[in-house]
Parts: C-alpha cells; sequence; structure tokens
C-alpha cells in the first residue's frame, strides 16, 4: 500500500476545525437564496478568486461576511451534516469542532439556534455512522472579554453540548492575557481550555495561554520553534500542537509546503498532528493536509504513522476509546 492510500484509509481524528470554516462556495450561494441574503460574490468563480489571502486578517474578513448567510437553525444543522459526510468519506472517526457564537449573535442569531444546529447534526452522524464528537466554543479574540462573558453565560445553559472553550480570530495585538478572567471563570465551570497561539502571534502568546489559560492544546503553536525553552517545555509536558499545513501556507505563515517546520517539529519529538482548520476556504480536508505535507516534507511511514496516533492521543476521548483506535492504526 503506498503511503497516500495508508493515509486515505487509516481512521483519524480531527482537532482542529471551525466549523464556519467549513462553509464550500455552493452552499454559501444556496443558503444566501434561501434567506434572502446579499453576498459580495457575483458567482462561485468570484468566491474563489477572493480566497487569496495575504494573512490571517485578509482571510478573517471574507470568512466572517460568509458566514453571514448562516440564520436559520436548519443552516447550521445543513454546514455541520456536510462536514459530517466528509467525514465519513475521509475516514475522519472522531472530530472536535469549533464554533464562533459572537460572529452569529452580533448578528441577532441566538445562541440557541446555533449549538442547536450544529448539535443535532453531530448526534445524528453519531447515530448513524459512529461518528464521535465534542463541541468547543471559542472566543473572538479581537473582541473585549465583556463580550465574551456574555456567551459564557449562554454556553453555560448548554453544558451537556459543550465541552470546552478555545480562543481564536486576529492574533496580533491580541493576546491570550487580555482574557485571563474569562478563561478563569470557564475553568470554574468545569470547561477545558485551548486556545490559538504562535500562528502569527510571538512565542510569548504560547506561554501566556499556557501559564494563565490553563490550556490543554495549543491550536497552530508554529512559533514555538522560535524559543528553545518553550520547545523544551512543550516536550517536556507533551502538550499538543494542533498544526494545519494548508492553512500555514495559504494565510502565508510559511511560503511553501516545503518550507513548513512539522518535520522539525517532530524530530524535537512534539505531540504534533494534522488538521485542516477552514477546508473550504484553504484548499482541502483532512486527507488533503496529510498527502501534501507527507510529500513536500518527504515524511516517512513511520512519521505519518506518529501522526495519526498523536491524533488520538491528543483528542478529548477516554483512554479506552483512544488506545481501540491506536490500535486499528498500522
Ligand atoms: N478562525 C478561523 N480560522 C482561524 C485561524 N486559522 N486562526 C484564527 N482564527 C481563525
Ligand atoms: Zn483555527
Amino acid at each position: 500500500m503506498n503511503l497516500e492510500e495508508f493515509i486515505k484509509k487509516s481512521p483519524k481524528a480531527e482537532l482542529h476545525l471551525h466549523i464556519e470554516g467549513t462553509l464550500e462556495p455552493e452552499l454559501m450561494f444556496s443558503l444566501a437564496k434561501r434567506n434572502n441574503v446579499e453576498i459580495s460574490f457575483k458567482n462561485i468563480d468570484d468566491v474563489k478568486k477572493a480566497y487569496n489571502f495575504n494573512n490571517l486578517d485578509s482571510f478573517l474578513k471574507i470568512y466572517y461576511e460568509g458566514a453571514k448567510v448562516l440564520i436559520n437553525e436548519k443552516d447550521f444543522f445543513d454546514l455541520t451534516w456536510a462536514y459530517a459526510l466528509k467525514c465519513k468519506e475521509e475516514n475522519i472517526v472522531h472530530t472536535e469542532i469549533f464554533f464562533d457564537p459572537q460572529t452569529h449573535t452580533d448578528r441577532g442569531i441566538s445562541f440557541d439556534i446555533v449549538i442547536n444546529g450544529i448539535y443535532k447534526a453531530l448526534q445524528k452522524a453519531k447515530n448513524e455512522f459512529n461518528l464521535s464528537f465534542k463541541i468547543i466554543m471559542c472566543f473572538l479574540r479581537h473582541l473585549d472579554e465583556d463580550s465574551g462573558f456574555k456567551v459564557l453565560n449562554q454556553a453555560l445553559l448548554h453544558k451537556d453540548k459543550i465541552f470546552g472553550v478555545g480562543l481564536d480570530s486576529s492574533e496580533t495585538g491580541n493576546p491570550p492575557n487580555k482574557f485571563k478572567r474569562l478563561f478563569k471563570k470557564a475553568l470554574e465551570n468545569n470547561f477545558v481550555t485551548v486556545a490559538h497561539a504562535g500562528e502569527e502571534g510571538p512565542p510569548e502568546y504560547i506561554w501566556e495561554a499556557l501559564n494563565h489559560l490553563s490550556v490543554k492544546r495549543i491550536d497552530h503553536g508554529v512559533q514555538c520553534l522560535k524559543d528553545h525553552k518553550l520547545v523544551e517545555e512543550l516536550s517536556k509536558t507533551q502538550i499538543p500542537l494542533t498544526v494545519c499545513p494548508l492553512s500555514n501556507i495559504k494565510l502565508r505563515v510559511f511560503n511553501n509546503l516545503k518550507d513548513h517546520n512539522l518535520k522539525k517539529m517532530l524530530d524535537k519529538k512534539l505531540m504534533v498532528m494534522v488538521n485542516s482548520d477552514d477546508p473550504a476556504y484553504f484548499g482541502g480536508y483532512l486527507n488533503k493536509n496529510l498527502i501534501e505535507i507527507q510529500i513536500a516534507l518527504n515524511l516517512s511511514k513511520e512519521d505519518v504513522k506518529i501522526l495519526l496516533v498523536n491524533s488520538f492521543k491528543s483528542s478529548f476521548l477516554n483512554e479506552k476509546k483512544k488506545i481501540e483506535w491506536i490500535s486499528k492504526i498500522s
């Protein structure tokens, strides 16, 4: 079996996936029509042309624009169901997805509509093809902490559905410490915490997320190699870094895949795995991320196996489930 087949047929966990980032242009247009929402693109080709980003902020502008077509519970259901079907197709057996409530509540969409649509689709996928999942609510870091407290209070009413909280959006100038009090309250209410850090931002932001937000995982974290002490710490604690190769190229964190530092991170024994981030915007779902980075960095089968095993080790599944899935990777 060649490596591409090995990647495709192996069970995988995805740990860094924004559900709003799975909005394919075709669905964006059909929802715009269904909901009578005007979007600033003429046609699907026009959308694809706009997906040429200079950095994280230039992407986020378009991403928040696209999300405006999501209005009703059925829209969030359809969006999530389409991603669940991708999981089935790609042998993703466990997924931990992010959603950004403030992107919707700030447009007057109720929190309940958002979470219920997402949750019902994932439950259906669990019942129909045994997809397991966790839902992580992200705070938008370009907004203030008070806005975060408002959605955290809403999340407390949905504790049965929401497993953890995270931090995303525009990183530079919005350090983790801005949200210390908010994460303290989330932790007091037994939410697990994660945070985007070191995507574009400095290693210092990764330290802050570890030391002041008590995160169990760092999302991206690719800037960690600039700080030897941090690498030592991440290697010692085995705090996972959810790396997203195609995202990093599209947002120009690295010039091309051959320059990506994933292999260096593996060589330093960091707990890394591969994820798709916003696949509808960055050109590919999980298998494509794995296949393209394998080719670009000439990763061995052993390297790929470590990435797949790490996806389960780093997940929030229980130990028994982790062992079960890992035993199927060979
Ligand atoms: N929101 C969606 N994708 C993101 C990313 N890659 N970084 C920060 N915020 C995001
Ligand atoms: Zn992300």
